[in-house]
């Protein structure tokens, strides 16, 4: 008899690093859309503070992030009878798989990432630590490490996504099929892939900044979050056809535009179609913005007056991820001939 199995849920996973203030653009790239599979994919989530390690920090922060970190997912709509949550460091098998990767890696490989040279074009690659070079690896173990079908990234993340597909094919063609091909699921152009900084549209809104006028940080005040959305930066346009959505030429309305478009799930040249006029997008893109952040802040207050109920999940998370990722090392393991 044929069976009439359904078809297995897709494996997701992704991570976010607990280091720095979460902010819009982490919300809209990436935490709203793992709320989103929650309902169709079988879920795993980590908070990546060893990715964190990669910068200086004090002990009793560092912790203190991770928990803010984990409060924050579960405030946003993470649910644990629905998916996984857990730190990176709960579960030894990262860090193992992340040297078979190392191994696996070639230097100039990672030496061509755009995120390492964004990071170290300050500084100098003379000071970086060795793993901010290697930290595309340990991000290709989370992933490779629980089999997982589809990743949910923000688009600065494409190129990370494409390395570890090409390790995982590499290990795979040298050692036999040992692990899954990895898809980014990133979200369309104008739906929250790269939302910008609102005081500068032309780069990124991020987590370590230093133009934090131009940050929604999903913990400032409401009324902060209302002054930086008013005071974004447009240009001098005015009249007829001045709201339009072009992200070379009108980069701060396009942004302004993407978030509305975003926020009520509507295509952005649409939303721009309703406006003449800077203010009254600014308003609505305000309104939207809050109602989209405040619930967030609610539950957050309510999580954090519960912090062993954070750390059960937690602690539940990492036992459930230790069992697959563990398998998968040891098929690993024994693919490498260990
Ligand atoms: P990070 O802040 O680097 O830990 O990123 C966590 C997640 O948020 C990743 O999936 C990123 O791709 C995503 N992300 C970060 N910044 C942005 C942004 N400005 N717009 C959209 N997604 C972003
Ligand atoms: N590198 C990602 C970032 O900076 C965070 C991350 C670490 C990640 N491991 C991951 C994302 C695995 C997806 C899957 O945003």
């Amino acid at each position: 008899m044929l069976s009439s199995a359904t078809p297995k849920p897709p494996r997701v996973l992704s991570g976010i690093q607990p280091t720095g203030q979460p902010h819009l653009g982490n919300l809209l790239g990436a935490i709203r859309y793992w709320v989103e599979d929650q309902t169709v994919g079988d879920c795993y989530y980590c908070v990546v503070d060893l990715h964190g390690l990669t910068v200086p920090g004090d002990p009793a922060e560092r912790r203190q992030a991770s928990m803010t970190m984990a409060t924050l997912l579960l405030a946003a709509g993470l649910d644990p009878e629905s998916c996984t949550l857990f730190l990176q460091s709960h579960v030894p098998a990262h860090a193992q798989l992340a040297w078979l990767m190392e191994c696996t890696a070639s230097f100039g490989e990672l030496a061509r990432m755009t995120q390492f040279k964004d990071k170290t074009a300050k500084g100098g690659e003379q000071t970086a630590r060795v793993g901010l070079f290697t930290y595309p690896c340990l991000m290709a173990a989370d992933i490779l490490a629980y089999d997982a079908d589809r990743v949910p990234v923000g688009e600065d993340q494409r190129q990370h996504l494409e390395l570890t597909r090409d390790l995982a094919l590499r290990f795979n063609s040298t050692y036999g099929p040992t692990f899954v091909i990895p898809q980014a699921a990133i979200p369309r152009p104008g739906r929250g892939a790269r939302i910008m900084n609102l005081a500068d549209p032309t780069r990124k809104m991020s987590k370590t900044t230093d133009l934090p006028s131009g940050v929604v940080g999903l913990f400032d005040e409401p009324a902060d979050i209302e002054r930086k959305i008013k005071r974004a930066v447009t240009d001098a346009d005015t009249g007829p056809g001045s709201v339009r959505y072009d992200r070379e030429a009108k980069p701060g309305v396009s942004n302004l535009l993407e978030l509305l478009a975003t926020l009520r799930g509507e295509d952005p040249q649409r939303v721009a179609d309703r406006y003449s006029r800077y203010g009254d997008l600014k308003a609505d893109v305000a309104t939207a913005v809050l109602d989209a952040v405040e619930p967030i802040q609610r539950r957050y207050r309510e999580l954090s007056a519960q912090p062993d109920f954070v750390y059960d999940v937690l602690k539940t998370g990492a036992k459930q991820a230790n069992a697959v990722a563990a398998a998968t090392l040891q098929r690993a393991y024994d693919a490498i001939g260990l």
